[in-house]
């Protein structure tokens, strides 16, 4: 599997990661993660993503991979609470008790990166926030700090410069960031984590066989009617994940499944390597052609 450095962090992390906001949401049972989870280990895997409002997501993966510590990255999110930690809430005092119930979950002493999870910009440049998020670092609970989000409110966080990674929709209905964002992520060597790599898979059918969370994709991709996703399924998933790899400043994309065989597939199809430009330009110059102003990065 190859690795890339996360920018400033660097960390070495292998360019598929693992996103795992749908084990939580969809309860997958925690003998499944821990296959799917302990095999893609075995496989290369070093990166897992979650986020404290992921249902019981990082529960999952603590218990799944808690007694393999050394061997991932852990990163998750904060910004949330309520009795099940699922409403937006950025109170600057519940910064500190949310990583605290993540270590407890994710059944480690410290994290890798903590990210904002989709915070407004006037949070933001309020400031509380992440002196909050800066003091839980200095603390040790965790390595780094990060920001999850899109659009104007990416650009704001990457301008305050205090984060080391950036957490981004990056894929082939969700192509904003590339021209907005990316250039000023890697003039501050961020770490840009590419979330929704594959579209979540949306002209599949997407989550349940057609789920709200996708549709806005769904509705792009039928716009955007790129050829290559008539090719068989696992050829088309395998283009849209290669674009994602292949597009300048990404150092890794964190599929979501709850599948256990198939994070060890998709680590194949990344393996082919970078899309050939002529394959790349055509994707890029298709989405110039039809994306409507409003197709902003989808949080
Ligand atoms: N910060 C944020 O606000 C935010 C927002 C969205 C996402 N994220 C992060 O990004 C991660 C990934 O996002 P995501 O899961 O929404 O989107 P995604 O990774 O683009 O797509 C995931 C979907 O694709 C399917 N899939 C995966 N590999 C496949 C294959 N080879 N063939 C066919 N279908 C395949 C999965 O279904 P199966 O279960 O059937 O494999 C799943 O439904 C999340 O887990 C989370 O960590 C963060």
């Amino acid at each position: 599997m190859e690795r890339r450095r996360l920018g400033k962090t660097g960390m070495e992390v292998s360019v598929l990661g693992f996103g795992a906001s749908e084990i939580g949401y969809e309860h997958a049972p925690p003998a499944t993660v821990e296959r799917l989870l302990g095999g893609a280990l075995d496989a290369g895997l070093n990166l897992i993503d979650t986020a404290a409002c992921y249902a019981d997501s990082e529960d999952l993966v603590g218990r799944a991979i808690g007694h393999r510590r050394g061997e991932v990255f852990l990163m998750t999110k904060c910004g949330h609470a309520g009795a099940e930690f699922n409403l937006p809430d950025w109170s600057p005092s519940l910064i500190v008790r949310s990583i605290e119930r993540s270590l407890k979950r994710l059944r480690t002493d410290y994290l890798d990166v903590v990210q904002l999870h989709s915070c407004d910009s006037a949070t933001l440049r309020d400031g509380s926030v992440i002196a909050e998020l800066q003091r839980a670092r200095d603390r040790g609970l965790t390595r780094f700090i990060g920001y999850s989000g899109d659009s104007d409110d990416a650009i704001a966080a990457i301008r305050l410069e205090v984060f080391d990674t950036l957490q981004i929709s990056i894929n082939i209905a969700d192509q904003e960031a590339l021209e907005r964002v990316l250039p000023l992520a890697r003039e501050r060597d961020l770490g840009v984590i590419a979330k929704r790599p594959i579209a979540n898979a949306a002209w599949l059918g997407g989550r349940f066989g057609g789920d709200l969370y996708s549709l806005p994709y769904r509705r792009r991709l039928r716009k955007l009617a790129y050829g290559f996703l008539k090719s068989p399924p696992q050829e088309a998933v395998a283009t849209a994940l290669r674009f994602t790899l292949t597009a300048p400043g990404v150092h890794t994309a964190i599929v979501g499944t709850k599948r256990p065989s198939r994070w060890e597939h998709n680590a194949r199809l990344a393996a082919r390597g970078p899309l050939p430009d002529s394959e790349y330009e055509a994707i890029r110059a298709r989405w110039r052609m039809v994306a409507a102003p409003d197709w902003t990065g989808q949080r």
